[in-house]
């Protein structure tokens, strides 16, 4: 059995136990600890902590979540941080990130794959347990042949059968892409670690959905979209997606369709001159650009879910926060760093 150590809270005096092989982040938030992140890729800085007694390795000590200056000072990232001994550290929380679903680390078998566009697929895993998620959450893939776990948010919704479904984005020269797109087969084994993520669905609110996402950020967008279907306040809900070219958009309509849901979509691509563009009749910019011109009501009526590259969603927040004063709090987002 792994060896486990203690982990205490500086902050309210409460302690974990953390296998040599977890993170503190994950093994913390396994506890049911309400530990503050985002990313779980040491990419976001949200999971920074002070290391006050004991002894950490870290496994990615040139991660930009901390600046130099934070580094020198002692800080540490909980998402990038496996004990060596007993530790007592001080870390941000709060209830918002305490998981209704607790992450386990479980193996899934690969299935098949389907092309969505020249660089990304759907994936398929199953499991031999139910799939256990909040629609709008990720996982952690990894595997033997990988150095370290990367980051994926499920497309499909929570389901007894153990269907665990990823849109991935082939990225050249990328270490797991190019492993998931080139050496994965049938039946294959990886490991998962999930759910986490707090860019679910809000299934008390009644606002209707606005899903902002470019490239790969379709995935979350979709599962939340799926999920809201049952409810109420699912009316209506608006998909704005961006892609480079119109060869980099994925027939939306065609999954959403097989999926059973009804989305008002407006796709977007934000360099004409490249590819196909010549026969694109649809919007050209950015897709933060249309959120205005594509929804009728006031911006803050509407519960937003946005996910993608980190300079489009702080496009985004900027807007509808700066420039339209929806509420924070009404707005979900996973940077995919
Ligand atoms: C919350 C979240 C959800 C995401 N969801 C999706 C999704 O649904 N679909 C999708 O296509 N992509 C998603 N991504 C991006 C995805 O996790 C990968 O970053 C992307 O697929 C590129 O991985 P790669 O290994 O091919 O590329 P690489 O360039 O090899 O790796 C890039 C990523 O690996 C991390 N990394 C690099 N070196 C190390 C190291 N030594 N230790 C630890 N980490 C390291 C980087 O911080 C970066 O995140 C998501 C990212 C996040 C943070
Ligand atoms: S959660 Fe650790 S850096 Fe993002």
């Amino acid at each position: 059995m792994t060896t486990q150590h203690r982990i205490n809270l500086e902050q309210n005096g409460s302690a974990y136990a953390c296998a040599e092989d977890d993170t503190l982040l994950r093994a913390g938030l396994r506890a049911g600890l309400g530990l503050a992140y985002e990313c779980n890729v040491g990419a976001c800085g949200s999971c920074k902590f002070d290391l006050l007694d004991g002894e950490v390795r870290d496994l990615f000590p040139e991660a930009t979540g901390l600046r130099a200056k934070e580094r020198e000072r002692g800080k540490r990232l909980a998402c990038q941080c496996v004990p060596v001994t007993d530790c007592r550290i001080k870390i941000r929380s709060g209830d918002e990130y305490v998981s209704a679903i607790r992450p386990q680390r479980f193996k899934a078998r690969f299935v098949g794959r389907t092309t969505l566009t020249r660089d990304i697929s759907l994936f398929s895993f199953a499991t031999d347990m139910p799939a256990r998620f909040l629609p709008g959450q990720y996982a952690m893939l990894s595997a033997p042949q990988l150095p370290q776990a990367r980051a994926y948010s499920m497309s499909n919704i929570p389901n007894k059968e153990g269907i665990w479904q990823f849109i991935i984005r082939h990225v050249p020269g990328g270490r797991a892409t190019t492993f998931l797109f080139e050496h994965l087969r049938e039946n294959d084994e990886m490991d998962i670690d999930a759910p986490f993520g707090i860019a679910y669905l809000r299934t008390e609110v009644k606002r209707p959905i606005v899903g902002i996402a470019g490239g790969s950020g379709l995935a979350p967008v979709l599962s939340v979209m799926r999920g809201a279907a049952g409810l109420a306040a699912s009316a209506g809900p608006v998909l704005l997606y961006g892609g480079r070219t119109p060869e980099d958009i994925p027939d939306v309509p065609q999954l959403t369709r097989a999926a059973e849901i009804h989305v008002d979509y407006h796709p977007v691509i934000s360099a004409p001159e490249a590819g196909a563009a010549q026969s694109w009749g649809g919007d050209v910019g950015f897709v933060h650009e249309f959120i205005e011109r594509k929804l009728s009501a006031p911006l803050p009526d509407y519960e937003y879910y946005l996910a993608g590259p980190p300079p489009m969603i702080e496009a985004s927040v900027r807007l509808l926060v700066g420039d339209h004063k929806v509420p924070q709090d009404q707005i979900h987002y996973d940077r995919f760093f």
